[in-house]
């Protein structure tokens, strides 16, 4: 193979520039040009195909920092719909005009699913990315568990069974973590942290609203901020009892903290925040006000009685209140867990193309006799029976639902990620950087004009 693509799509993370830094940095290895798409699918869909040479005579580019969050390509969220036939045999040949023989996509499940339809007529790999840590299997047959149903909006759709395995093993999971996931829990443990003391000091409910759209892997890794309850997507809240927890927690310490994964569902299986549907350009819906929506229900329950009761002249509007971690969790400097299985994986996505692998994805897998290590698996395997990639949840045996806290399982897996996830070199890059001098003088540069001056269209 001579020369290569590579686009980043879907929502970006901390941990994009490092993913393709190991890709291009394995391509000067072997000596194989790397052109990196702009802005997703949606460059590879434009006739023009703008593209930006980032190894030119194998010696990578100064823009591409690892230690950057997001992604010096652009991301977006345009995908390629698979009923799009024509559109989909118009990229083939663009693709071949520039010498590309091969694509590595960046990607979480939406990606996985809009890379099907073009591996049919282009080899295509992914490296894995995103902050919801969904991108994976919790055991090699999980697909096989989904069946068929009427939808309450007419037509069929997959849906899990009830009844699953009640447990599993922490080397049996298909793509241990993702990366931009532990980032994103380092920013939410953080804010967790932070936020209790504000709740602590003034005898609040503070509610927390995490990302990770129906997983909750990110509010299972906010343990780490230690807050009292954890409400996860995947288990549809019991309001009596955890109104219960809520009312003890209150009288023993006099506040309480509170995350909240933002697909979480009521007992009914309605989505909290959800009341009217919005969708992104993806087809996904937005998520917009679980915490709101938690803190409203709660007020109903527990009325202004209860606190005026404990604390004089509070009402319930007043001692419950909501922050979301928001996009913060997304962005910035990755931490080293991030960074060096980014950059592995991205390399190990040049070495799937040189090996002729296509429509596969390279995984971060995890032994308990030979700890992390790289592996590649058929994009197929992830398919349930009508094809479809459906995100990973987290299973039941990671999660104590009695306890609104991670399962002893849960915290084993969490400790196997996150126990050496930070360097030296992110405790010294940000007493160097935080309060840096140079910062006051200098305006921020972005990435994005300098890109600009790389950028070449197809002619
Ligand atoms: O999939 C990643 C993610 O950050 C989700 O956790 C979240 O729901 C969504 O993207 C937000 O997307 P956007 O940045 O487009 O609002």
């Amino acid at each position: 193979m001579k020369r290569i693509g590579i686009l980043t799509a879907g929502g970006d993370t901390p941990a994009l520039n490092a993913t393709i830094y190991g890709a291009v940095e394995r391509a000067n290895a072997l000596r194989i040009e790397v052109l990196g798409i702009i802005r997703g699918f949606a460059g590879v869909i434009d006739a023009r195909l703008p593209h930006v040479r980032l190894n030119p005579l194998f010696s990578t580019i100064p823009e591409l920092d690892p230690c950057r969050g997001g992604s010096l390509l652009g991301a977006s969220r345009t995908y390629i719909d698979p009923s799009q036939t024509e559109l989909i045999a118009e990229i083939t040949p663009r693709l071949k005009q520039l010498g590309i023989e091969g694509l590595i996509c960046v990607g979480g499940d939406g990606t996985i699913n809009g890379m099907q339809p073009l591996s049919e007529l282009f080899p295509c790999v992914l490296a894995p990315k995103t902050i919801d840590n969904d991108l994976g299997l919790n055991y090699i047959d999980e697909p096989n568990e989904w069946h068929r149903e009427d939808t309450p909006m007419g037509g069929l759709d997959s849906t899990r069974r009830a009844v699953g395995r009640e447990t599993i093993e922490l080397d049996e999971i298909v793509n241990f973590a993702t990366p931009g996931y532990a980032t994103a829990v380092f920013v939410v443990a953080q804010g967790v942290e932070r936020i209790r003391s504000t709740a602590e000091s003034h005898r609040r409910i503070a509610i927390i609203e995490v990302m990770g759209r129906d997983s909750g892997f990110i509010p299972l890794g906010s343990s780490y901020g230690q807050p009292d309850i954890i409400l996860i997507p995947e288990v549809p809240i019991d309001m009596d009892r955890l109104e219960h927890r809520i009312a003890e927690l209150y009288d023993l310490q006099k506040h309480v903290v509170i995350v909240i994964g933002e697909g979480v569902c009521d007992g009914s299986g309605r989505q909290l925040g959800a009341a009217t549907k919005s969708f992104d350009p993806a087809g996904n819906v937005i998520f917009s006000g679980a915490a709101d929506d938690l803190k409203h229900l709660l007020a109903l329950r527990f009325g202004d009685e209860f606190f005026d009761s404990r604390r004089k002249h509070e009402s319930a509007e007043s001692v419950i209140f909501t922050r979301k971690v928001g996009h913060t969790q997304r962005g910035g400097r990755p931490i080293q867990f991030d960074r060096f299985y980014a950059a592995q994986l991205g390399g190990k996505a040049v070495d799937m193309l040189v090996d002729g692998q296509n429509n596969h994805l390279a995984t971060l897998q995890w032994s308990r006799t030979d700890g992390f290590y790289l592996d590649s698996l058929a994009a197929n395997k992830l398919r349930d029976l009508w094809k479809r990639i459906h995100p990973r949840r987290v299973h039941p045996s990671l999660y104590d639902a009695q306890r609104f806290q991670p399962s002893r399982l849960g915290k084993e897996y969490l400790m196997t990620i996150f126990t050496n996830a930070i360097g030296n070199d992110d405790v010294e890059e940000l007493r160097l950087q935080t309060f840096a001098p140079g910062k006051l003088s200098t305006r921020y540069q972005s990435v994005n004009i300098d890109i600009q001056r790389r950028i070449e269209i197809l002619k």
